[in-house]
């Protein structure tokens, strides 16, 4: 029997039709993409109507997170471009990809993050990865704030997600969502922080829809954690707070586009508090196996408040996005679950504990 060849080439060379032309010597690629749409065992079980939940676990992509999807697209034309070097602002995942991608596209990065404020494993893939890292003194908004300013007047290619290269990228997740149900979803779940994940997903869909290969489009249903929930509240956020350092953003750049793919597909963007970010955190690990970050989790959290409204009925597809890793932030993993015990090297003192 002759084995059958199968090669995920990176989302830039699977979906070239679908996305900006970038030659194929610019190409910077780690082969994002491609992540697994998860059946849901449990979290159904926990909901008035008989639906069914699939998580897709962006956890996967190279960097951990679904930055990479949109990191690709970025680097890849700020190289085609002459670029010698890309910038960002983060709370964590951003910069973790954008050093990922400069250093494969033989570039430099520079990070801007906010002091103290990013996971542990966020910030060790930045530094390993070779990115110049600055703290800054101040949070996610200042450090965006200040990256714009740099770009204006010295010559450095911004990769946050104002750059329209990665809106581009990251629409990829949800063709890929499509493809696996051969239709969209009735929902779409994610958390919202910067505001361009939830951009990017509704520029998907739309773009399948109008080329019709899905009937109907899903309602987008944004989170944001209660301390940080500008969109919801109408207004910037100046001091954020919330365990889910990821979306800790008080005036996020995505706003407007945010709300209009709230609007367009008669979604939502709403709050969900950290108890229940935390609630959904452990719930995935615990009873899924699958293992996120505090504020991917917000989209479950999400769906659960949902529920408690009301607004599914039978026969629903809800996919919920699960933007990066458990690994990236151990602290909370650590602080959220029991402590092991310690015994003596011997076989009695280690049967006591199991109850076998
Ligand atoms: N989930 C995770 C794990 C993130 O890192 C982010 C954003 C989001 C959700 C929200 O996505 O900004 O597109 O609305 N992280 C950015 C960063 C801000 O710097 O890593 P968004």
């Amino acid at each position: 029997m002759e084995i059958a060849r199968r090669r995920w080439r990176g989302l830039i060379r699977e979906y070239r039709d679908f996305l900006p032309e970038v030659g194929e010597e610019a190409v910077v690629c780690l082969n994002e993409g491609n992540t697994p749409l998860l059946e849901s065992r449990y979290v159904p079980s926990l909901v008035e109507r008989d639906i069914r939940i699939l998580f897709k676990y962006e956890g996967l992509n190279p960097t951990g997170s679904f930055k990479d999807r949109g990191m690709t697209m970025a680097v890849s034309k700020a190289k085609e471009g002459g670029s010698k070097a890309i910038i960002c602002a983060s709370t964590g995942n951003t910069s973790a990809s954008a050093a990922a991608y400069a250093t494969r596209g033989g570039m430099k990065a520079y990070v801007l993050i906010p002091e103290g404020k990013i996971a542990l494993g966020k910030l060790s893939q930045a530094i390993i990865y070779g990115a110049k890292v600055i703290q800054i003194e101040g949070n996610f908004d200042d450090a965006l704030n200040i990256v714009r300013d740099v770009a204006e007047r010295y010559p450095v290619t911004v990769v946050n997600s104002i750059n329209p290269y990665r809106i581009e990228g990251q629409k990829t997740a949800s063709f890929e969502v499509c493809q696996y149900l051969g239709a969209a979803p009735a929902y779409h779940f994610l958390p919202v922080g910067n505001a361009g994940n939830i951009m990017a997903y509704w520029k998907g869909y739309k773009e399948f829809y109008e080329m019709g290969m899905i009937p109907a489009l899903p309602k987008m249903m944004g989170f944001q954690a209660k301390g940080a929930a500008p969109i919801v509240l109408g207004h910037p956020v100046e001091n954020p707070e919330t365990i889910a350092s990821a979306i800790r953003i008080g005036n996020p750049a995505g706003w407007k586009g945010a709300v209009a793919a709230r609007d367009e597909s008669g979604g939502v963007i709403e709050m969900v508090t950290d108890d229940e970010i935390l609630e959904a955190y452990k719930l995935l690990a615990g009873r899924e196996g699958i293992f996120c970050e505090p504020a991917s989790a917000a989209s479950v959290a999400g769906v659960l408040k949902m529920n408690r409204r009301g607004i599914f009925k039978d026969g629903d597809t809800v996919v919920c996005t699960l933007t990066g890793h458990g690994l990236k932030d151990p602290d909370i993993a650590i602080n959220s679950a029991e402590t092991p015990v310690t015994v003596a090297p011997r076989i009695e003192k280690v049967v006591e504990i199991l109850d076998l």
